[in-house]
């Protein structure tokens, strides 16, 4: 049966579909305009988060006057596993709870246990992961692998804890981090990744020896290529360090190989130590854009589905869900939504045809948690 065609303007608002059709098959799989699946989704449970890294939530910025949501903008726990099971339903595989800090959510540990009973329409569980800044993981490790969380992903941007402090600028530890993540691999939360944001001129001085530290560990440290997600972090070209640079400086110590990728829509390109001690990963959003095999849909802590982590507008899910829309009439949505997409900033970044920022207020990283 034809569906009908909801224009994207109106989906913006997003008017409850009562003539929604019937749930669209998850046999035939869901393709956006460029012919890209929809395999990820990554929830973002809160705008909070009690780092203040230099690069994502500058302090000038991000103060007491900041307006953060109030709490009864927060899709509840319950919403959000609705929505969930229907992304799950359209071929969605994995899910990532990122934030702000997602361990600063109230009972996490709930939506968690919810999420971890989803199975795919071929009746498998989920890949059900979360980035954190790593702070409260070794008091919540246990509590999130006995929830049925898969693994964890943990930001850290130096070992030097001087230079830490002033990154993340509240005074966590390094110590506080490794910790965590000590405790997040004795529970078995793995594979386990680290994920070092590098600024040139601030923390490249870290790549070695995060590099050193992490070598032979089993965890996998991943080096991201500082992006202009938002408008408050000051981004500019010259503070990028292409991976390029990071790839040879790290062979300079310790000789690499280039392994294989596990998918197509992986956002790192892996790197193994050629004398086995495990491997590395380089994320290259802004020197080598991989919008091409883009198949990450994200949600905001309020319901808003995004299509980019460059977007600068969301569809309000949430008017659905609480203006009492059917299920068949928000999966028949996301379906429209989907298919319409053709957002690919990081290939047009410089180009004529990029979006320019000022025009719409991009979203900030820690309202999407990346
Ligand atoms: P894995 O499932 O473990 O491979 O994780 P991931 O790389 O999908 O997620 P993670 O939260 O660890 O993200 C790592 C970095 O890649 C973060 O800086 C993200 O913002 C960035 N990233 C993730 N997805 C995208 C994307 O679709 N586009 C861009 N430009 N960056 C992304
Ligand atoms: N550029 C690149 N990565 C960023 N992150 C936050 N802000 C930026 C940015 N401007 C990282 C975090 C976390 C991941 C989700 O995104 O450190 O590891
Ligand atoms: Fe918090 Fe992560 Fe942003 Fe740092 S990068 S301020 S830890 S959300
Ligand atoms: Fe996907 Fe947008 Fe990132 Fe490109 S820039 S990979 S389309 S989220």
């Amino acid at each position: 049966m034809a569906r009908r065609i909801i224009p994207v303007a109106d989906i913006r608002s997003l008017p409850p579909s009562p003539a929604a059709q019937t749930v669209r098959a998850p046999s035939g799989e869901l393709l956006d305009a460029l012919a890209r699946p929809l395999h990820d989704l990554r929830i973002s449970v809160t705008d909070r988060c009690n780092f203040r890294c230099v690069y994502c939530m500058p302090r000038a910025v991000f103060n007491k006057d900041y307006p953060f949501l109030p709490h009864s903008s927060l899709l509840s726990l319950e919403e959000i596993e609705r929505i969930a099971r229907l992304f799950v339903a359209h071929g969605v595989t994995k899910i990532r709870l990122t934030g702000g800090e997602p361990l600063l959510r109230k009972n996490i540990e709930f939506l968690i246990e919810r999420l971890a009973k989803l199975r795919t329409p071929e009746g498998q569980p989920l890949d059900l992961t979360l980035t954190t800044n790593g702070s409260l993981l070794a008091r919540k490790s246990r509590a999130l692998r006995d929830a049925g969380l898969t693994r964890v992903t943990v930001s850290l941007d130096a070992l030097d804890d001087a230079l830490f402090r002033r990154m993340n600028d509240a005074d966590f530890s390094v110590a506080d981090v490794l910790d965590g993540i000590a405790v997040a691999q004795s529970v078995g939360l793995e594979p386990i990744k680290v994920n070092m944001v590098v600024k040139r001129g601030t923390n490249d001085s870290e790549i070695v020896p995060l590099a050193r530290h992490f070598r032979g560990s089993g965890v996998t440290l991943r080096f991201i290529e500082y992006m202009d997600v938002g408008t408050s972090n000051g981004w500019n070209m010259a503070e990028v360090l292409p991976s390029a640079d990071v790839v040879a400086r790290i062979a300079e110590h310790f000789p690499l190989v280039p392994l294989e990728a596990h998918s197509a829509a992986e956002t790192a390109q892996r790197w193994g130590y050629a004398d086995g001690a495990g491997e590395i990963g380089v994320i290259s959003s802004v020197t080598r854009a991989f919008c091409g095999d883009c198949t990450r849909a994200r949600l905001s802590t309020e319901g808003k589905l995004y299509l980019c982590l460059f977007a600068s507008t969301g569809y309000d899910l949430r008017a659905l869900l609480r203006g009492e829309a059917s299920d068949e009439a928000i999966s028949n949505t996301i379906a429209h939504i989907w298919e319409q997409r053709a957002d690919r900033y990081s290939q047009l970044r410089g180009s004529d045809a990029a979006p320019a920022v000022g025009e719409e207020r991009r979203i900030e990283m820690s309202y999407i948690g990346g």
